[in-house]
């Protein structure tokens, strides 16, 4: 930190109202001598932020704020990741890694705004989050110091309530729960307590937006979903802006319990770890996405974004949000969401969440060409030349290996007639 200036230094801290912040509010003022600004983001977590930023305030801080990121979340981070289908590992849709540049995007901002010295997060020093935070932080503002208490300090829960006890502080007292709890707009993460034995099925209790399977209805409903360019517009024709979408198809597809994911997870630092999501709009929405691609998109085009999409996710893990990289994938996937326009029919079933139908004005399935009623204009005999050039290359290759495995075709080697031998194509 700075400490040439006269006036106590200013910390902003990206405040949760848990446990582990509310405890580094006075741990950072004391130790840094400090005032520290408490900020919460909303990217779509639900729980009640301004009763925790209340007690921010009695419990020491100067200032507490809430910026509203919702909207931004789900132009700016969101959409793109639709784009990609992104699925970390091919199944986590990144729910806390794409909300974490962004928090760490605003409170940069805020504390850039405010002069602040520094700025502080809850990451532990074994998590992907610490390092999303801090690599977009020193990117965005460089001259901001980086203040991770929890990293720093080696208390364990009991330790940090004694700390709070004897500090008065206000905190919400839960029954303890032995989970860490993740939470926004595009799914929630669960980890910890009896979940860290891999060989363990996830006890019910740990699922809040997918229902207990009992109440997962009986009969499969259906579902449409519209794109524009690659972006959800609408649900059943109802036109809705974006957050409000995703909360639709959280709401509809967590009833029917899809979108529970269970995974052992390779983390940055090299830890692997066993992690739950429940991510029922995430999965739904990239599920139609998917679909509605294979529609519009051309085949060697859907093969090569396959692999820009696997790219993108795993930057997205990586905490390379503000990155080069990342700006010029996403360049390439824009590109390809021109024709992505149209509308899917999804089917949600007991847990399970499938594409029945897709249409786009810019659809590639021809009828004339693909029916194999009378009408078809595609000209059959004309497959077989293709077939004999397309083949060539390889039938030729092939023989060429057996004879190489058979020992001919080397100085001395005896098979000089199947080496003179030639694919029936070529003559
Ligand atoms: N493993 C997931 C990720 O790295 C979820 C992390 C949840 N974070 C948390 N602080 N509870 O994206």
């Amino acid at each position: 930190m700075k400490g040439s200036s006269p006036a106590k230094r200013h910390v902003v801290l990206a405040y949760s109202g848990g446990l582990d912040t509310s405890v580094a509010i006075p741990w950072i003022a004391e130790k840094f001598g400090a005032e520290v600004t408490a900020l919460s983001v909303d990217v779509g977590q639900q729980g009640e932020l301004e009763g925790a930023l209340s007690r921010a305030k009695k419990n020491g801080a100067r200032a507490a704020r809430l910026v509203d990121a919702k909207a931004t979340f789900a132009r700016e981070y969101l959409t793109p990741a639709i784009w990609a289908n992104a699925l970390y590992q091919g199944v986590y849709p990144l729910s806390t890694a794409l909300a974490r540049p962004l928090i760490a995007r605003t409170l940069a901002e805020v504390a850039v705004d405010a002069g602040a010295d520094a700025v502080a997060h809850g990451c532990t020093g074994k998590g992907n989050d610490q390092v999303r935070f801090d690599v977009a932080i020193r990117s965005l503002a460089p001259g901001l110091a980086i203040i991770a208490p929890v990293r720093e300090w080696n208390m364990n829960r009991e330790d940090e309530l004694r700390y709070a006890e004897e500090h008065h502080l206000e905190i919400r007292v839960t029954p303890k729960s032995p989970y860490s709890v993740d939470e926004n707009l595009w799914g929630r993460s669960i980890e910890g307590g009896m979940l860290e034995d891999p060989a363990k099925a996830p006890p019910e209790e740990i699922f809040a937006w997918t229902g207990h399977p009992e109440t997962w209805p009986k009969a499969p409903e259906e579902l449409s979903v519209a794109f524009e360019r690659g972006v959800p517009v609408a649900v059943d024709g109802v036109r809705l802006p974006m957050v409000e979408l995703v909360r639709t198809m959280n709401e509809r597809a967590g009833a029917h319990g899809v979108g529970r994911i269970d995974h052992v997870e390779d983390r940055v630092v090299g830890i692997k770890s066993r992690e739950n999501y429940e991510c029922p709009g995430a999965v739904a929405l990239i599920e139609a996405h998917r679909a509605l691609e294979t529609l519009v998109l051309p085949r060697d085009l859907l093969s090569f974004k396959a692999t820009v999409d696997r790219r993108f996710a795993e930057a997205i893990y990586e905490g390379l949000w503000f990155t080069p990289l990342r700006e010029a994938l996403q360049a390439f996937l824009a590109s390809t969401q021109e024709v992505v326009t149209g509308g899917v029919t999804l089917k949600l079933y007991q847990g399970s969440v499938h594409a029945v139908g897709r249409r786009s004005p810019y659809s590639l399935l021809a009828p004339e060409l693909a029916t194999y009623a009378a009408s078809s204009t595609f000209q059959q005999d004309a497959a077989v030349g293709f077939i004999q050039l397309y083949g060539l290359a390889n039938e030729l290759a092939y023989h060429r290996q057996r004879l190489a495995r058979a020992g001919g075709g080397h100085p001395g080697g005896g098979k000089k007639r199947a080496a003179r031998a030639v694919p029936p194509a070529a003559r």
